[in-house]
């Protein structure tokens, strides 16, 4: 108890002096007022750049916070079974798999193809400038809003229109580096892969694959945490009615009320992937055995 007591008060007394420490670097020097000035965290856009959120914008993160919840449950079981509860094999032959394995790649080839749909929708309607970095300033800018975050005066909100640099690394990392990350790795490991394929898969061999899946997952996970924390923490209304209702600032809850839909759809999807549902699904596509 005592070295409870102890710790916790230790680590408020840490963290309130990094907070201390951060606020009179930044705003208390001219080195740091001069810093911030020149990079204030956000970097205008060109003025070609689209503002606010298209539908497809709504209907494709939807679905990709649908599949990925799915995706991260099958692969989190998996990972947990030793033996696996049944077979998998497709009625042409090939190789059997865990029937685990076959219900993690099926759902995730849907969350591929929603991402690459995502992708090609960003690139043709100019909506990539948005979640690119495209100069050098982002780094800089970047450490600005991470500083100004730790100082507890958080960078000003404009998503509707910018995302701040730190953001804009953040996404590019999960959309462009993350998501392809976890499915070459993905696709490594799975009997989707081809046999035949020996050179590639002596330079990537299923082993480095499986070493580098997990730790994407965790930071899907990570990511995901703090990407909701910061909606909620950040204007709740607002932020969901941009995402969920298409609109900026009309104090509504309608952003809300559908975010709120959606999410008990996405809970009720999970709970209801049982070996029940997920051994008729699977008997669907081909056989299942022991
Ligand atoms: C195209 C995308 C993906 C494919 C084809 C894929 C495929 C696979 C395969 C074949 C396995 C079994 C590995 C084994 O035999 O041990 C696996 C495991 C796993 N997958 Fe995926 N996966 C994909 C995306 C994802 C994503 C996006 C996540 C989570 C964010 C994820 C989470 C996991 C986890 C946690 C495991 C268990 C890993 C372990 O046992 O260490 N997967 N995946």
């Amino acid at each position: 108890m005592t070295a409870f007591i102890v710790g916790g008060t230790l680590s408020v007394v840490l963290v309130a002096s990094v907070v201390l420490i951060v606020r009179v670097l930044l705003w208390g020097t001219p080195a740091g007022r001069e810093f911030v000035a020149r990079y204030p965290g956000e970097i205008p856009l060109p003025t070609w750049a689209p503002e606010g959120f298209p539908a497809w914008v709504m209907w494709q993160h939807w679905l990709n916070a649908f599949f990925m919840v799915l995706v991260i449950k099958t692969g989190w079981t998996i990972r947990r079974t030793s033996r696996p509860m049944a077979s998998w094999q497709s009625r042409h032959g090939g190789r059997k798999i865990p029937i685990e394995q076959f219900i993690h790649v099926f759902l995730d080839m849907f969350w591929l193809a929603n991402g690459i749909v995502f992708v090609v929708l960003l690139f043709s309607t100019g909506q990539w400038i948005r979640v690119v970095p495209f100069s050098w300033e982002f780094i800089p800018n970047a450490v600005s809003s991470a500083l100004q975050y730790v100082s507890l005066s958080w960078p000003t909100e404009d998503g509707w229109v910018n995302y701040n640099a730190l953001q804009v690394l953040a996404y590019f990392t999960t959309i462009f580096l993350a998501a392809p990350l976890a499915a070459i790795t993905g696709l490594r490991m799975s009997a989707l892969w081809p046999a035949r394929a020996e050179r590639v898969g002596r330079v990537f061999p299923v082993e480095m694959a499986r070493k580098v899946h997990f730790p994407v997952m965790i930071y899907f996970v990570l990511f995901v945490l703090v990407h909701v924390f910061l909606v909620f923490a950040t204007g709740a209304l607002r932020n969901l009615n941009h995402m969920y209702w298409g609109t900026q600032d009309d104090g509504s809850w309608a952003g809300f009320t559908v975010f709120t839909v959606g999410m008990v759809a996405i809970v009720g999807a999970a709970v209801a992937l049982r070996p029940i549902v997920t051994t008729q699904v699977a008997a669907l596509f081909g056989r299942v055995g022991r």
